[in-house]
């Protein structure tokens, strides 16, 4: 049974890392005339209302975004992503935040295609409710099957955006297994894995990266963000991003961003952050 609802976490600081980073790779994608395809394999509902009971449950925006809004103007790096955000907003307000298929919408051309793969019942409707401007294409499924079967896509370059729940812990053997297979088939693509950075007790980030390590992609950069030290048995304080073949200025430009991110966003001083990259 699927229980996870991103509504409760809209925003916070896994948010703002995961979205940052997607903003400038499909800003990347934008430069060149040529469409592009967006491949979104776990979408969530879209968009939440930051009003909504669930996400005032534990307000985790205000750990994440709300920190960065306030002082936008300060950080010309993410004009993008911020531009995504107002468009779902009037002026200065914040009531609404991006999931990640709003925020692909964002840089859509008319040349470009958004698919999207959501597999919980009501998710699904509140997504297609949500997108039904956009003219995305909407599948009721599972994303992990979902990215193999439509591989390669039309148009040929674009991003895939892997962002599961991990409440399985299969989900990581899913994603690894997935992206090799999703590789093969289309090996040009742009791949952005999200993963959390979670307790001693429960982390399981370093066999994730050791797993993709372990299937030989060419060109692999991984970025992680902390917010505040490890605990020892429960809790998320970070989050990292791995992506597959890399924009070639991402390196730069997240080398300049992460450091940035993790001072404003860290608590109590105590932000880090990582950036590895593997291949020419
Ligand atoms: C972390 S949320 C996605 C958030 C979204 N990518 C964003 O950034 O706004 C994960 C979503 O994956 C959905 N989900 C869980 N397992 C799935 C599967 N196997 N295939 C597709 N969707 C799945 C959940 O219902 C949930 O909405």
């Amino acid at each position: 049974m699927l229980s996870y609802r991103h509504a409760f976490h809209a925003g916070n600081h896994a948010d703002v890392l995961k979205h940052a980073v997607q903003s400038l790779l499909l800003e990347a994608l934008a430069t060149k005339d040529k469409g592009f395809c967006y491949i979104d394999t776990h979408a969530g509902a879209g968009g939440y209302a930051l009003s909504h009971e669930w996400t005032q449950k534990k307000a985790e925006y205000l750990g994440g975004i709300d920190l960065l809004w306030q002082r936008r103007q300060d950080w010309p790096e993410l004009a993008g992503y911020f531009a995504a955000i107002a468009a779902m907003n009037g002026g200065d307000r914040l009531d609404y935040y991006p999931g990640s298929p709003k925020v692909a919408a964002h840089f859509q051309r008319p040349q470009d295609k958004l698919v999207l793969m959501e597999l919980h019942n009501n998710e699904v409707d509140n997504l297609r409710q949500n997108m039904r401007q956009s003219g995305a294409a909407i599948h009721h499924r599972d994303g992990f099957e979902g990215l193999v079967a439509l591989l390669p896509p039309t148009p040929k370059r674009g991003l895939v955006l892997i962002d599961p729940p991990y409440e399985l812990k299969e989900d990581y053997h899913k994603v690894a297994d997935s992206l090799a297979k999703a590789y093969r088939r289309w090996p040009i693509g742009i791949y952005a894995i999200w993963y959390p950075l979670l307790a001693k007790a429960v982390d399981r980030s370093a066999g994730l990266k050791q797993a993709l390590a372990r299937c030989g992609f060419e060109r692999m950069l991984c970025a992680e963000l902390s917010v505040g030290p490890q605990a020892e048995d429960f809790g998320m304080h970070g989050s990292g991003m791995v992506v597959l073949n890399p924009p070639w200025k991402l390196g730069e430009q997240l080398a300049g961003l992460l450091p940035r991110l993790a001072e404003r966003l860290g608590q109590d001083g105590q932000g880090s952050w990582k950036l590895e990259a593997t291949g020419s």
